[in-house]
């Protein structure tokens, strides 16, 4: 049976990495890229790091969830708007990229970079997670972003028309 007050304290620890980090000016930088549609690349971190978390507690995954918050949160941290600086490769290349400057900014150890490199992964073909944590971020990444595209289509258009 799962103990709900054990999961109300993971939830608190995973709030208070998450919160801790994304108010990190350094981090507050993705503001300046959007994302999907009108989320911001930082909005969407939050969103995947709010649901890796939620997950790994639901399911009661025995993970380590301050590393799992900033690999999450970290883990689009490549620092440009890939709608006009990025190439048609950009879904294969930011992972590593993301991984660099975030590296170069935190002090990150080899399995929170992991969680980063491989967040893309079918498309990274060779490099699929290898931690629980790298699963949880692959997947929620994946249900946050359908989510942010199916939002973007059904704002309506300023000018009104459909
Ligand atoms: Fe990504
Ligand atoms: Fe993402």
């Amino acid at each position: 049976m799962v103990n709900m007050e054990t999961e109300n304290a993971r939830r608190e620890e995973a709030r208070k990495a998450i919160e801790g980090l994304a108010r990190d000016p350094a981090v507050q930088r993705m503001k300046a890229f959007p994302q999907h549609g009108r989320v911001s690349t930082y909005a969407h971190c939050l969103r995947v790091a709010r649901l890796s978390c939620e997950l790994a507690i639901r399911w009661g995954w025995d993970v380590d969830l301050r590393r799992l918050a900033r690999g999450a949160l970290l883990h689009d941290y490549y620092l440009y708007d890939w709608h006009t600086r990025g190439d048609h490769l950009h879904g294969y290349h930011h992972p590593r990229i993301a991984a660099e400057k975030a590296g170069a900014d935190f002090r990150l150890d080899e399995r929170e970079k992991g969680i980063i490199r491989t967040h893309m992964w079918p498309l990274t073909l060779f490099h699929p997670p290898t931690s629980r944590e790298g699963w949880l971020v692959c997947l929620a990444d994946k249900i946050c972003t359908a989510r942010e595209w199916r939002d973007g289509k059904r704002r309506p258009r300023r000018d009104g028309r459909k």
